[in-house]
């Protein structure tokens, strides 16, 4: 792949969190395999008054990178994002550099800070002429804002729209992370590369679909964000309707993000609506509660520090969604998410429907069980495929066996992180993995009756579950009630050492 063409990314909250463990160590990560362009620089802004070698040390002692040839090209100018004047040291320094790499005005900004600051900054970036390809900065001009995307429906419609007053639409890149994640795209290649899935890929064959994002972490030291935002905000909106939209998109006529994106737009339109019955009945949510385990006591939720008191935030979604289309009508899909469960594992379950007819019995006298494709999104990236198979001797005794794929048996071959691609393809102005607008705002649509309804009853199916179990129980039997089955538990192929526990 050729390098992107020549640039400077500016880094909007230079000092903070993210730009220490996700944003330096990626970008060293593409200037170690030469992915980066000839010309090129990182500058730093916020309100710390670093100096670039002061930077630069911080960054050494924190991202714990040495490497000179890479820290030199790493900058910092101290801006107070708030005030729209301040902005004029940012604009001369960007000149500066651009004209000692002498490369176009070609500039990313990231925006890697609270989100109530992203229109304060698109608006004195615009002031200073930097949004846009003009005469006084030749070059294109992009924009990436971080998760979350809007607090409800209506946030999320007004950040649209005063970004929308500064940049244009192809301008602005929408992280979400999941979709850098290699096995989230692989997603897309194993129905539309393969023939072998796509015929069986639709109502007539699957009986449902499981999607589960495990944490073992807990709220860390996140607190003051997590209390307001909760788990529906934090991962269902954006991650786990993201793979939705990848799991159940039509297939794109090109493999251009228009394309892409139109497809997963059509699936978040499909969402078959939730009506206050549906939250009732089939959302789930669950706050962790404490217990000894491992030696040690073990805070819950309510305990941990800066919690408000009694808060009624959810660490736990289980949720059945419908898609109302051709393709998965009467196809139920179940997503669930936690934090304090007993392990991290992202994996996507395909359960297809048994035989029409059974003819073997298995080595336990019952049918075999149905087929499952089990797509492993992290850890241990892989696909796994279950399946009958004849256990050799007399008679017709069938066993489930795996045909089992581990991304790890591409010995040499180098698993980006999901910040290592989005940042080079945002590099190269590819907005495939990355969030449209209008896709942002049905999302949410979707979502928003969730949020009205908790709010108006907060303590509704609100369940406490221990830490390091699976969940409450009510999301087991919300999945056994439409479907008969249990929750794959995403633990199996993994030596971690780890006791692989049932739900
Ligand atoms: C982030 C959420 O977007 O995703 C976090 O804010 C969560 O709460 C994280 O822990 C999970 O990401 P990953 O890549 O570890 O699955």
């Amino acid at each position: 792949m050729n390098p992107p063409n020549d640039h400077i990314l500016t880094i909007f909250g230079a000092s903070g969190d993210l730009t220490r463990r996700k944003l330096i160590p990626s970008i060293y990560e593409l200037f170690k395999q030469n992915l980066l362009p000839e010309g090129f620089a990182i500058l730093g802004t916020g309100r710390k008054a670093f100096s670039d070698e002061s930077f630069r040390d911080h960054l050494k002692s924190e991202s714990k990178i040495t490497d000179e040839a890479f820290l030199k090209q790493i900058f910092y100018v101290p801006v107070n994002t708030k005030d729209i004047e301040s902005y004029s040291g940012l604009k001369d320094r960007l000149l500066e550099l651009t004209k000692k790499l002498d490369i176009p005005g070609n500039y990313i900004f990231y925006l890697a800070t609270p989100p109530g600051l992203y229109p304060t900054i698109a608006k004195a970036l615009h002031h200073h002429s930097l949004s846009r390809d003009n005469g006084e900065h030749p070059g294109w001009k992009r924009v990436i804002v971080e998760k979350p995307f809007g607090y409800d429906l209506q946030s999320a419609k007004d950040l649209n729209r005063e970004l929308l007053d500064y940049f244009a639409e192809d301008q602005i890149y929408r992280i979400d992370h999941y979709l850098g994640k290699e096995t989230v795209q692989n997603i897309m290649v194993t129905r539309f590369s393969n023939s072998i899935f796509e015929p069986l890929w639709n109502r007539n064959y699957i009986d449902h679909v499981q999607i589960t994002a495990a944490e073992e972490i807990g709220i860390e030291l996140r607190s003051g964000y997590y209390d307001e935002i909760g788990a529906l905000r934090d991962m269902v909106q954006n991650h786990l309707l993201h793979i939705v939209g990848m799991l159940a998109m039509e297939p794109p006529a090109l493999s251009t993000s228009a394309a892409i994106r139109n497809e997963t737009l059509k699936v978040f339109q499909s969402l078959r609506p939730l009506t206050e019955n549906d939250i009732r009945k089939n959302v789930i949510k669950g706050q962790y509660a404490g217990r000894k385990f491992n030696g040690a006591y073990n805070p819950g939720y309510l305990e941990e520090e800066g919690v408000s008191k009694g808060s009624g935030t959810e660490t736990y979604v289980a949720m059945k969604l419908n898609i109302d289309n051709w393709r998965w009508k009467d196809v139920p899909f179940f997503i669930r998410t936690g934090k304090r469960l007993p392990r991290r594992a992202t994996e996507v379950v395909i359960q297809f429907r048994p035989t029409p007819h059974h003819i073997f019995c298995s080595n336990d006298n019952q049918q075999s069980t149905p087929n499952q494709l089990v797509i492993r999104i992290q850890p241990d990236e892989g696909l796994l495929l279950k399946f009958g198979l004849k256990i050799p001797g007399a008679g017709f005794k069938v066993q489930d066996v795996n045909m089992d794929f581990h991304y790890s048996d591409f010995a040499d071959t180098h698993l980006p992180s999901a910040y290592e691609r989005l940042l080079l393809d945002s590099m190269h102005g590819d907005l495939t993995l990355y969030s449209r607008g209008d896709a942002t705002e049905v999302t949410w649509e979707y979502i928003n009756p969730i949020l009205e309804t908790w709010k108006a009853s907060p303590e509704l199916n609100l369940y406490h579950y221990p830490i390091h179990s699976w969940g409450p129980e009510a999301a087991a039997d919300l999945l056994k009630s439409y479907t008969g089955y249990n929750w794959k538990i995403p633990c199996e192929n993994l030596s971690d050492g780890k006791e692989c526990i049932e739900q």
